[in-house]
């Protein structure tokens, strides 16, 4: 984990309310893998007080850049929209853990929303390494879904909430559509918002299969010192801190409420 204070390469948008933005990342600091998030700063005022967390949506190793996909949402996000090449930012990483892609099982990639980073760098990372992966993708409609281009090399699935392309429905209705032959012998890894989440732990579970989730909670530290981020496990303790035991669990240790 290193603080560092590093350039903008591109910030690029990819949709209505998403951005990629893609920076540079020097091996040094910490190689990011799939799952890991960093905490960023988009300046040096007092307001926003707090860096913010993102996860990695990619490494180039050769060029010494990183990326991370997101939605504009509030002060630092709409702030993180004017940067341009060569601007600085400050951040945080990598932190967190990965998710479990060296696997035998074939991968099914779930992501709806911003968790589209996270899984299309688990899913690109794992076919690179020659697994098998299914990547599913969701959006409200088709006016937000971001550039296509980012997904061409993998097979993917992309669904739409109103049927306006691919798939009509969300991700875990097309899971349902799978053969189950496919599903028993796959396991899922999952990022999106927590009704999607609590929906693919359920199919997995159904189904007798393994799934990861990222868990998005609020972040204060990100470094696991203030236990703002705290997340009901089935744990002895009961409570995990996602910036630290996270943000991956199985899903099967979260309690759902
Ligand atoms: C581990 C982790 C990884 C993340 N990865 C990504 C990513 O790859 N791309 C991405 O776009 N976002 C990601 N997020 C969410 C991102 O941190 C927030 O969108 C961001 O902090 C918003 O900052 P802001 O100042 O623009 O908005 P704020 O003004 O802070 O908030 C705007 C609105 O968004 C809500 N909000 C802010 N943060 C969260 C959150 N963590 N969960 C739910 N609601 C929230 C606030 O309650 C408020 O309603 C991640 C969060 C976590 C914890
Ligand atoms: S954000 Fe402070 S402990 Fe996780």
């Amino acid at each position: 984990m290193k603080t560092v204070t590093t350039q903008v390469v591109e910030n690029r948008k990819i949709s209505p309310d998403f951005f990629e933005l893609t920076f540079s990342w020097e091996t040094a600091w910490g190689v990011p893998v799939p799952g890991n998030f960093l905490e960023l700063k988009v300046n040096d005022l007092t307001a926003p007080m707090l860096r913010r967390p993102f996860a990695f949506s990619a490494f180039d190793e050769l060029n010494q850049t990183a990326s991370m996909i997101y939605q504009v949402r509030g002060t630092s996000t709409q702030l993180l929209t004017e940067k341009k090449a060569g601007d600085s930012i400050k951040i945080i990483a990598p932190l967190g853990n990965g998710f479990t892609i060296d696997t035998d099982s074939p991968i099914i990639a779930v992501a709806g929303g911003v968790g589209l980073g996270p899984i299309l760098f688990a899913a690109k990372e794992a076919s690179k390494a020659g697994k098998k992966v299914t990547f599913v993708t969701g959006f409200r409609s088709t006016e937000l879904v971001p550039d296509r281009s980012l997904w061409e090399n993998l097979d993917a699935v992309l669904c739409t909430d109103n049927g306006s392309e691919g798939f009509a429905g969300n991700v875990v209705q097309y899971l349902s559509t799978l053969p189950e032959s496919q599903i028993k012998e796959s396991v899922i890894i999952s990022c999106g918002p927590t009704p999607m989440l609590r929906a693919c732990h359920f199919f997995a579970e159904q189904n007798g299969i393994d799934c990861e989730v990222s868990m998005e909670e609020l972040m204060a530290c990100g470094i696991g010192a203030c236990m703002g981020c705290v997340c009901e496990t089935k744990t002895e303790s009961g409570l995990a801190r996602v910036c630290k035991e996270g943000p991956i669990f199985k899903s099967e240790v979260i309690k759902w409420n």
